[in-house]
């Protein structure tokens, strides 16, 4: 069975890690099938947003440890690799995505969900970074993705102590957006997506790409930046059309164009 699902909720795309068997664990084959499914994704133009989830008790709790034990360092290399190119591609994708995290997001897990534009959990979810317990380091952005999301202390006590937090402490240090009781967390995600969906499309992917394109640049590059893309958005038909709507006093009818 394909260790990756894509189903579709009108506008939004649902991707589901499905390897509840070993708590959705990212092995080789997994991370290719996400790679693939991201693709996907990424070549429909009727998909609006994207909410990345697990099936059954975790969203994942980590790579394959079972896989990753007999690796040589080589093939660890190439195996951090793998995960970062599939992260890197998710984040690249021009619509929102959005992390449903109920249960474990452990190591890999967490990484992944960092690699979404933001995170929702539900009251189970538990987030970590157990690697040095392991005796080795996050491989997929928990030195890098976490950093940015929480601060370097916060990254630092999650990775270096390689204790779990809560959603609430989750949500407290800035890793978690929302909280939802576990049933509604793939609903709440997917209303987002859907409330995305009635939005100007050309205008949530440029606000997408110049956010993370200022990240980490220097502020005047950053605002500056931002400048051109506001001009630029007023090249399009949906600007006339959301502006044009406003003052008639009418829902917009946005074409992406
Ligand atoms: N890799 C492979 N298999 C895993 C796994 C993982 N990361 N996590 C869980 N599983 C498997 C278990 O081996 C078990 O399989 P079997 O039934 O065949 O024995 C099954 O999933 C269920 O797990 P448990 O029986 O352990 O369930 P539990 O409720 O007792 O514990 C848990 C849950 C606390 C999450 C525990 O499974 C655990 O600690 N998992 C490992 C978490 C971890 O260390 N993650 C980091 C991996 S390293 C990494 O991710 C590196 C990186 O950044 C790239």
């Amino acid at each position: 069975m394909d260790p990756v699902r894509l189903a579709r909720r009108g506008p939004v795309a649902i991707l589901t890690l499905d390897r509840s068997e070993a708590l959705n664990a990212l092995d080789t084959a997994t991370l290719r099938a996400l790679a693939a499914r991201i693709a996907e994704v990424g070549a429909d133009a009727s998909v609006r947003a994207a909410v990345v989830t697990g099936a059954g008790r975790a969203f994942a709790a980590g790579a394959d440890i079972g896989e990753m034990r007999g690796f040589t360092p080589e093939q660890a290399e190439a195996f951090s690799r793998l995960g970062h190119e599939t992260f890197a591609a998710l984040e690249a994708l021009a619509i929102p995505t959005v992390a449903a995290v109920g249960g474990y997001a452990l190591g890999g897990g967490c990484e992944l969900a960092c690699a979404c534009d933001w995170i929702y959990a539900s009251d189970t979810a538990r987030f970590g970074q157990p690697e040095v317990a392991l005796g080795v380091i996050p491989g997929f952005g928990g030195t890098t993705r976490l950093v940015r999301r929480v601060g370097v202390a916060w990254a630092k006590e999650i990775v270096l102590t390689g204790e779990r937090i809560d959603a609430e402490t989750a949500q407290r240090i800035g890793l978690v957006n929302r909280i939802f009781p576990h049933d509604e967390l793939v609903d709440r995600a997917v209303a987002a997506g859907e409330a995305i969906a009635a939005k100007g499309p050309l205008a949530v992917a440029r606000a997408k790409r110049v956010i993370q394109e200022g990240q980490g640049i220097d502020p005047r590059a950053a605002n500056a930046l931002e400048q051109t893309a506001f001009g630029l958005s007023f090249a399009t038909r949906d600007r006339e059309e959301g502006m044009a709507a406003f003052v008639e006093k009418r829902e917009p009818k946005f074409e992406g164009r």
